[in-house]
Parts: C-alpha cells; sequence; structure tokens
C-alpha cells in the first residue's frame, strides 16, 4: 500500500463531481404524484441499481435523467448539463449522444441488418466514418459475444441476442452513461443469464449505468449502489452488501423478503454466477 492510500481525506483533497445529480426531484402525472422528492448521484465508473415495487416510479426517474420527461420541480445534472432545463432541439441532440438508454423491448431496425443498425446514429449523429463506425461495430459484436451475427436481421435473432445487439448499440454512441430499463424482463428464462453476463462484464470495465431490474441476485453483485425506491421517494439507499444482508428499513426489509420469495415482480433466476450469488445470500427477514 502506498503512501496516499494511507493518507485519509481532507478538504484539501479534490473530490470529483457526479456524473449525475438529482436533487429534491418532483414529477406528477396530472393530479397523480409520481416522483417525491428523489435525491440521487452516480459518480463516473459507479453502477447504481434501482429497485422497488411495481409502479414506485423507477422507470420515469430513468426518462427524467435521459431529459425524456422533465420533472415539475428539482434539479437534474448530468456531465454539467441541466437536464431539467433543456430548451433546444440542439441541447436535447447533445445530451442523448451522452447517454444510452436500453429498454425492456430492444426497438432494434427489423429492416437493417445487425451491423446497420450498430452503425446508423454513428454516422448520422456524430459524424463517424462509415468504415470507422464498421470496425467499432464489429468489435462491439465481438464483446457481446455475437461477432458472427453482423449480417443477420434483428427477426433471425433470439431475444438475448437481440437484446445484447441493443446494448452493443447503446455502447456504438459511447456515451458516458447508460441506463437499463428492466432489460431482461421480456427474455425467455434462458437467456436471461447471457444479457445479464454482458452488463456484469461491461460494468467490470467500468461503464457508469444506471439499472432498474427486478433481477435482485444480479442487483446485489454488480451494483456499488442500491437504492430502494417506494411511493416516488427514496426509502433506503447503501452499499449492495449493506442494503440486502442488512437493511434499515422495515419497508425494504418485506420487499427484499417477497422478492426473495419469487413475488413483488422480482423474478429470481436460475443463471449463474447471479443465481448462485443470490442463493448464498444472508439475508434476514
Ligand atoms: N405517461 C404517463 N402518464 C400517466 N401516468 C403514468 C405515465 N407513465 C407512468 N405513469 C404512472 O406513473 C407511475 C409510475 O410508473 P413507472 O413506470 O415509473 O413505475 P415503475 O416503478 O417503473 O414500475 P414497473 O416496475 O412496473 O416498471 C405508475 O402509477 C404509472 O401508471
Ligand atoms: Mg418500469
Amino acid at each position: 500500500m502506498s503512501l496516499p492510500d494511507l493518507l485519509p481525506l481532507d478538504a484539501s483533497t479534490p473530490v470529483a463531481p457526479p456524473l449525475v445529480s438529482l436533487r429534491d426531484v418532483h414529477l406528477s402525472f396530472g393530479i397523480t404524484p409520481v416522483l417525491s422528492g428523489i435525491d440521487l448521484d452516480v459518480q463516473r465508473g459507479q453502477a447504481v441499481s434501482i429497485i422497488g415495487p411495481s409502479g414506485s416510479g423507477k422507470s420515469t426517474l430513468l426518462r427524467c435523467i435521459s431529459g425524456l420527461l422533465r420533472p415539475q420541480r428539482g434539479s437534474i445534472t448530468v456531465g454539467g448539463i441541466r437536464v431539467d432545463q433543456l430548451n433546444t432541439e440542439e441541447d436535447t441532440i447533445a445530451l442523448r449522444k451522452r447517454i444510452g438508454f436500453v429498454f425492456q423491448q430492444y426497438n432494434l431496425f427489423p429492416h437493417l441488418s445487425v451491423l446497420d443498425n450498430l452503425v446508423a446514429a454513428p454516422v448520422r449523429v456524430l459524424g463517424k466514418a462509415r468504415s470507422e463506425a464498421e470496425a467499432t461495430a464489429h468489435a462491439l459484436l465481438k464483446k457481446v459475444g455475437l461477432a458472427d451475427k453482423a449480417r443477420a436481421y434483428p427477426g433471425q435473432l433470439s431475444g438475448g441476442q437481440q437484446q445484447r445487439v441493443a446494448i452493443a448499440r447503446a455502447l456504438a454512441m459511447e456515451p458516458e452513461l447508460i441506463l437499463f430499463d428492466e432489460v431482461t424482463s421480456a427474455l425467455d428464462p434462458e437467456t436471461v443469464g447471457e444479457v445479464l453476463n454482458v452488463i456484469g462484464e461491461l460494468v467490470d470495465d467500468g461503464l457508469t449505468c444506471v439499472l432498474v431490474t427486478h433481477e435482485m441476485a444480479f442487483a446485489r453483485a454488480i451494483s456499488d449502489e442500491v437504492v430502494f425506491t417506494e411511493h416516488g421517494v427514496v426509502v433506503e439507499r447503501g452499499s449492495a452488501e449493506q442494503v440486502f444482508s442488512s437493511p434499515t428499513s422495515d419497508r425494504t426489509r418485506a420487499f427484499l423478503s417477497r422478492a426473495l420469495s419469487g413475488h413483488a415482480g422480482a423474478r429470481p433466476t436460475a443463471h449463474a454466477p447471479w443465481h448462485a450469488a443470490f442463493a448464498s445470500a444472508t439475508f434476514a427477514v
């Protein structure tokens, strides 16, 4: 261990600002409050998982971070950009270049080959040369285990393969941040693991991401921080170990207890390595 490792942090130690920062975010649909004062920080290189019951506002939160929804109150900053104050089309496009969003439904272009799905936006939006975009696309397909599918069309792929293409497509834009919203919910159980493994590797590589997931073992295994939301507020946050092993809130405890027993919309997976991590959990209820 080097000397700097032993020195305590003090006020003179520069601390990087979070890549994502939400303060007191409120959003209602009509008279229905969905987000009721959310604070959230995500540092560069962190993986933060948001867990919570169905309808608790998780997807709404991701949509706010990506600028798809504008809160009525509070601030949202991503990489220094005030997302809640975007006014022009140009600002919105600039933000979209920096944030990748992967949804439950892969939303690939069905009429384009896998390669063209990955090349289209980097060429059109980032202005990359096609040859460069293709080289990057091939490298990304290799990374997600689909090097041999470049010429295939989405309809010729399994759900898990399509979702891995969608992840590669998001990565092709070289985003600073990727938001994953229930990316395995629509998949056959056999293909969930292959998608989770890809995301796990990206997190190991240092990808900054916010994940909404019902895959509790996965959230536990890969997250730097876990945030439990209910009724539009953050009930509890902490390290994965703390939240899963010794939740401080009775509501978190009740949710995890239901999730462990396969209710609350949470489906324990039967896929190593996440299943193994889950099975060995020392979770006291
Ligand atoms: N565009 C919309 N218009 C009106 N109400 C909406 C809209 N989008 C979401 N809601 C409502 O906001 C609440 C939160 O929805 P949201 O999709 O954020 O929940 P969630 O936590 O992602 O749930 P799930 O785990 O089921 O995906 C729900 O009551 C939902 O019906
Ligand atoms: Mg949702």
